[in-house]
C-alpha cells in the first residue's frame, strides 16, 4: 500500500525525514472521472511503449473452484441497492488501513485490509515476520508456506479479512529499487514459487491475499504523479511510465503473478506508476487483457493508496476497488470526495455506467469472501488496531464502525520459533575462510557497528534510517510493530556468558571508521573474533542512493580489518551490497542476513556458532562494483514536461544474472550462491520427457486461473542425486536451469532458473532432488502468435548449486 506511512507511522506530518519529496503532491488532482483517458488507438498490442484499449471488463466466471461461492455472491449481491454496491467498492476512513463498510441488514460486517507483506502491521502483540528478501534467500518452498500460513493466521485473529500482500512487484529491475525487499527475488520464477506458496499459506489460514504490485512498478522515484504546490488541483507532471515490451512483460514482470493468479489469490493491488504511458490502476491492458482475460483472475482488482484518478474511465478499465477511497494521491480525504463512492450512484443512474459492470466488481470482491466462509465465525477487528491507525485516525472516520470483542488479542502464538528458523535460513554464508565459522566458543569476543544493538531513539521503528540500533526490516507500509525483539549484541552477549566468554562493544561507527582500532583493543587483548555488523536500509517512496552500506560501513570494515585478522562481517541489508573489502585476508567470514524479523540476534546467533548450518543463497546477484549494475531507475528527470518521466526497459530480459550471464561479466557473487558448514556433491542428472508427442504450441484449452492450463502441464521430469560430503547435517539446494535453444528469438538470456529443491541431508547421505518442468518453464512468450511457444532445437538443462556452478547439464529436444 501507500505511502505516507512511513512518516504517519509516527503520527507526524507528511514530508518528513528523508522521503523523496517529489512523490508527494498535494490532494486534488483534476481529471475527468466520466470521460476515457486513454484514447481509443488500434496498435497492436505488442507495440513498444503503448497501450491499447482492451475493453469490456470481463466478467468473474468463477472458474476453478470458486462456481460455489460465485452463486452465493451473486445472491447477495442482487439485495443490493446501487448505494450499498458504490459502498462495496469504496474504502473509508476507519479502524484498518482500507475499510468496507459494514451492511448490516445482511448481517455483513464489512472488510477489514491490513498491511503487509511481513506482519500485521497496525497491530499490537503481533509477530513481525523475516521480509520477503529473507524468504526468497531461503529457496525453501515449505517455509513460504509455513510463513504465510503463521501470518495468515495472525491477521485473521485480529479480524482483518485481506492481508495486503505478497510482493512480486517491484521484482527487483533495478538493484537501487527501495522496495526490493518487500518482494522475494528478482528472478521471476523464484519470486513466483514464493508467491504461490505465501498466497496459498495466508489463504488457507482463512484470510484474502493481495499480490502486488501489478505491475511493473520498479521504481520509487516519481512513482506518483506531482501537483502545484500552490494550486494543489493543477497536476505538474505525470507519474514515470514504465514502458515494457511485450516479452519483457510476459517473461519477467507477469510470470510471477500468472503463480499468484493461479493459486488463487484473492486481489489484486494495481500500481502508481504509468505502465506504457496508462496509470496502473485506469489501464485496461494490463487490468482487462492480461490480468482478468489472459490469466483468468477471478477476483478483484484494488487500487494501491491513492492511485485511482479516474473514475467510470478506471472501472471500465478494470479497477473494481478503490482505496482508500477518496481523492489521492495521498488520500487524506477518504470517502469523500471520491471518484467512486456517489461518483459510481451519479454514474449508473444517468447511464454512464453499466449496472451489470458494478455488479461484477462487488461479485468478485464478494466471491473470495464466500469461498474462504469469512461470512461464519470470522473475527471482530481488534479495538486496538484502530488506535493504532495513524493512516485514518478516528478523527477521519466520516461513517460509524462498531468495535467490539476483545482488545489487544495477543495472535503471536510460537510464531517467535518459525520467526527464529526463517531469520537463520534466509542468511547467506559467502565467505568462510578456514572455517572461521562456525565459533567454537570464543572466549574474548569483539562487536563492531551500529547495527548490533539496541536502537536507541524507539521501539518503534522504520519511520527512518536511525543511526544507532538494529535493523530488523525496511520501512513504509511493508514493515511491521515490533512487540518484542532480540538484538544482536543481546543475543551474542547471552551466548558468550554460556561459554564462559566476554564480548566487547563499539556502536559508533564514525568513531570506529576514524580510530586505531588497535587502541580500543590492545589493553583488552587480540580478540578471538571481531564481529562486524553493517546495516542496509532501504523504504517505500525513496529508491537507495548506493548500493554501499550506510553509515560509512565500508571504511568501518577496513578498520576492523587492519588489525583484527579473524574479522567476520554480518550485514542486515535490503538486498544487494557491494562488499568491496571481500578479498581482504582479515575478513575471514562474510553472512548476509538480509532483515530477519524480530528473532534477528538469535537466528544469527544460531548459525555464527553451528547450532544452525547455513543454508540460503543470494535471490539477487552482488556485482563487483555498484556501477556494473544495468537498470538503473530512471533519476533525476530536470526537464519540465508533463510527460518526461520516462523508464525504458530496454534492457529488456536482461536483468541481474541474465544480464551478467549474457555479457559474461565476473561478478562477486553470482545468484544462487551461498555456503554451508558441509559440503555437497551432485550427480545422475536425468531428463525425460513425459509425453512423446509435445508440440510447439500450448493446446488451446479454456482459460483456468493463472491463464491456459496447458501452460502448467508438467512434460519434463529431471532429478539428480546430491550428497552431503562433509562432516555436519545440513541442507542443499539443487537448482536447475533452462538454456533455450539457438533458434529462440535474440535476446533470451543464456539460462534462467526453471526449478529448486531445498534438501536436508545427514553427513554421508543421499537423497534425489526431482523437478517437474512445465511447458512454460521451455516456452518463450512469442509476441507474433500471442502464444507461449517451445522453441525448436537442442536445450540444455543444467543443475547446479548456484547460477554459476552448474555441476551437471544434458540436453535435450523437446519438440520435432
Ligand atoms: C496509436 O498509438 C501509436 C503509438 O503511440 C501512435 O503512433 C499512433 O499514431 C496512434 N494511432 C492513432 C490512430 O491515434
Ligand atoms: C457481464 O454479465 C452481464 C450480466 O450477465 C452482461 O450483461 C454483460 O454483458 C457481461 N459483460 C461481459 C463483458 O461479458
Ligand atoms: C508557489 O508560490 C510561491 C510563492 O508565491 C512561488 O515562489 C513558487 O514558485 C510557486 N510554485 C510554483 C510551482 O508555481
Ligand atoms: C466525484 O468526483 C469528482 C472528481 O472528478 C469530485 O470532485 C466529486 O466530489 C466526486 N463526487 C462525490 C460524490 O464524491
Ligand atoms: C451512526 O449510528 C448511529 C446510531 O446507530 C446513527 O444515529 C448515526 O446516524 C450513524 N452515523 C452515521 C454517520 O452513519
Ligand atoms: C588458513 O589455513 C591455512 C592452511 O591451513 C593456514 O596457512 C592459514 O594460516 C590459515 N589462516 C587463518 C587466518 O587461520
Ligand atoms: C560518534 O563518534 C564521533 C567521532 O568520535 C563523535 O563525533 C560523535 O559525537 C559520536 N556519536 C555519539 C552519538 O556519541
Ligand atoms: C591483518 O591483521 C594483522 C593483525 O593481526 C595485521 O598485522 C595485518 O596488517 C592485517 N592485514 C591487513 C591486510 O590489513
Ligand atoms: C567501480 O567503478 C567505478 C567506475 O568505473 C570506478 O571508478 C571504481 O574504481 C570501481 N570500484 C571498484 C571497487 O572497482
Ligand atoms: C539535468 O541537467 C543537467 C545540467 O543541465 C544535465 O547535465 C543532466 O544530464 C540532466 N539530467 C537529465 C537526466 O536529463
Ligand atoms: C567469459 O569470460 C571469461 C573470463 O573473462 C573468459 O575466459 C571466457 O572465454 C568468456 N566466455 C565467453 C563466452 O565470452
Ligand atoms: C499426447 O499423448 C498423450 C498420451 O501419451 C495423449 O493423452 C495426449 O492427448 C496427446 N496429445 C496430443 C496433443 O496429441
Amino acid at each position: 500500500m501507500a505511502a505516507i506511512l512511513s512518516s504517519l507511522l509516527a503520527g507526524s506530518v507528511l514530508l518528513s525525514g528523508s522521503v523523496n519529496a517529489q512523490n508527494f503532491g498535494s490532494n486534488g488532482p483534476v481529471e475527468d472521472a466520466f470521460s476515457y483517458v486513454q484514447p481509443l488507438n488500434t496498435t497492436i498490442l505488442t507495440e513498444y511503449g503503448s497501450s491499447p484499449p482492451v475493453y469490456p471488463s470481463p466478467n468473474i466466471t468463477g472458474v476453478g473452484g470458486w462456481e460455489a461461492a460465485l452463486e452465493k455472491a451473486r445472491a447477495w449481491v442482487a439485495q443490493l441497492t446501487t448505494e450499498e454496491k458504490a459502498d462495496m467498492v469504496t474504502g473509508q476512513a476507519g479502524p484498518c488501513v482500507g475499510n468496507i463498510v459494514a451492511i448490516p441488514r445482511l448481517n455483513f460486517s464489512g472488510l477489514c485490509l491490513q498491511d503487509g507483506p511481513l506482519a500485521i502491521r497496525v497491530a499490537d502483540f503481533a509477530s513481525v515476520f523475516a521480509a520477503g528478501v529473507s524468504t526468497g534467500a531461503s529457496w525453501d518452498k515449505d517455509l513460504m508456506y509455513e510463513r504465510g500460513l503463521a501470518m495468515g493466521r495472525e491477521f485473521k485473529a485480529k479480524g482483518a479479512h485481506v492481508a495486503l500482500g505478497p510482493v512480486a512487484g517491484p521484482l527487483g529491475r533495478s538493484a537501487y529499487a527501495g522496495r526490493n525487499w518487500e518482494g522475494f527475488s528478482s528472478d521471476p520464477y523464484l519470486s513466483g514459487v514464493a508467491m504461490e506458496k505465501t498466497i496459498t499459506g495466508h489463504q488457507d489460514a482463512g484470510v484474502q491475499a493481495c499480490a502486488k504490485h501489478w505491475v511493473g512498478n520498479e521504481q520509487e522515484i516519481q512513482r506518483n504523479p506531482v501537483y502545484d504546490p500552490n494550486v494543489t488541483t493543477v497536476k505538474t507532471s505525470n507519474a514515470i511510465s514504465s514502458n515494457i515490451d511485450d516479452r519483457t512483460m510476459h517473461e519477467l514482470y507477469m510470470w510471477p503473478f500468472a503463480n499468484a493468479v493461479k493459486a488463487k489469490a484473492a486481489s489484486f493491488m494495481c500500481s502508481y506508476q504509468r505502465i506504457n504511458g496508462s496509470y496502473g490502476c485506469q489501464n485496461s491492458a494490463s487490468q482487462n487483457g492480461l490480468l482478468k482475460t489472459e490469466l483468468g483472475f477471478q477476483g478483484y482488482v484494488m487500487s494501491d493508496w491513492g492511485a485511482t484518478h479516474t473514475g467510470v474511465a478506471a472501472i471500465e478499465a478494470g479497477l473494481d476497488m478503490n482505496m482508500p477511497g477518496g481523492l489521492g494521491p495521498y488520500g487524506l480525504n477518504f470517502g469523500v470526495p471520491s471518484f467512486f463512492g456517489g461518483n459510481i450512484t451519479i454514474a449508473v443512474n444517468n447511464g454512464s455506467l453499466d449496472t451489470s459492470r458494478v455488479d461484477d466488481m462487488v461479485i468478485r470482491i464478494m466471491t473470495p469472501y464466500f469461498w474462504l466462509n469469512q461470512d461464519q465465525n470470522f473475527p471482530s477487528i481488534d479495538p486496538s488496531s484502530a488506535d493504532l491507525n495513524t493512516f485514518s485516525p478516528r478523527r477521519t472516520w466520516t461513517r460509524n464502525f462498531t468495535l467490539t470483542g476483545e482488545r489487544s488479542r495477543d495472535v503471536r502464538s510460537n510464531h517467535a520459533e518459525l520467526i527464529r528458523r526463517h531469520g537463520a535460513a534466509g542468511s547467506v554464508l559467502l565467505k568462510n575462510k578456514n572455517g572461521t565459522l562456525p565459533l567454537k566458543a570464543p572466549r574474548n569476543i569483539a562487536v563492531f557497528g551500529n547495527d548490533a544493538g539496541e536502537p536507541t531513539q524507539s521501539s518503534v521503528l522504520n519511520q527512518n534510517n536511525y543511526e544507532f540500533g538494529t535493523l530488523f526490516a525496511g520501512g513504509g507500509s511493508g514493515t511491521g510493530q515490533f512487540s518484542y525483539f532480540v538484538t544482536p549484541l543481546q543475543a551474542l552477549q547471552s551466548r558468550a556468558r554460556q561459554d564462559g566468554g566476554l564480548v566487547h562493544y563499539w556502536l559508533n561507527n564514525t568513531l570506529i571508521a576514524n580510530s586505531n582500532v588497535s587502541t580500543l583493543l590492545i589493553p583488552r587483548g587480540q580478540p578471538d573474533v571481531c564481529i562486524v555488523m553493517l546495516k542496509t536500509w532501504a523504504e517505500e517512496a525513496d529508491d537507495r542512493p548506493h548500493l554501499s552500506s550506510d553509515w560509512d560501513g565500508d571504511a568501518v570494515v577496513e578498520s576492523v580489518a587492519s588489525y583484527c585478522a579473524n574479522t567476520v562481517v554480518v550485514t542486515h541489508s535490503s538486498g544487494v551490497n557491494t562488499l568491496p573489502w571481500s578479498d581482504h585476508p582479515n575478513v575471514t567470514a562474510i553472512l548476509a542476513a538480509h532483515f530477519p524479523g524480530e528473532e534477528s540476534g538469535n537466528s544469527l546467533v544460531d548459525l555464527l556458532y553451528g547450532d544452525v548450518n547455513p543454508s540460503g543463497h543470494l535471490p539477487y546477484t552482488i556485482a563487483m562494483n555498484g556501477t556494473d549494475y544495468n537498470a538503473p531507475p530512471t533519476t533525476a528527470i530536470n526537464t519540465t514536461g508533463f510527460d518526461d518521466w520516462q523508464s525504458w526497459f530496454d534492457e529488456k530480459l536482461e536483468i541481474d544474472y541474465r544480464y551478467f550471464d549474457a555479457k559474461n561479466i565476473t561478478v562477486r557473487y553470482e545468484f544462487g550462491f551461498g555456503l554451508s558448514y558441509t559440503t555437497f556433491n551432485m550427480s545422475n542428472l536425468e531428463v525425460s520427457p513425459l509425453a512423446n508427442n509435445i508440440t510447439s504450441f500450448p493446446e488451446n484449452l479454456p482459460i483456468q486461473p493463472g491463464g491456459n492450463p496447458a501452460l502448467w502441464e508438467s512434460i519434463y521430469n529431471a532429478s539428480v542425486s546430491v550428497s552431503n560430503t562433509g562432516s555436519v547435517a545440513g541442507a542443499a539446494v539443487a537448482q536447475l536451469y533452462v538454456g533455450l535453444p539457438s533458434s529462440a528469438p535474440a535476446g533470451t538470456p543464456p539460462r534462467q532458473l526453471r526449478g529448486f529443491e531445498k534438501l536436508h541431508l545427514e553427513p554421508g547421505e543421499t537423497q534425489t532432488a526431482a523437478f517437474e518442468l512445465m511447458r512454460r518453464d521451455l516456452s518463450y512468450w512469442d509476441i507474433i502468435s500471442q502464444q507461449w511457444v517451445i522453441p525448436e532445437g537442442e536445450f540444455t538443462i543444467y543443475v547446479g548449486f548456484s547460477s554459476r556452478d552448474l555441476v551437471v547439464h544434458d540436453t535435450v529436444t523437446v519438440v520435432g
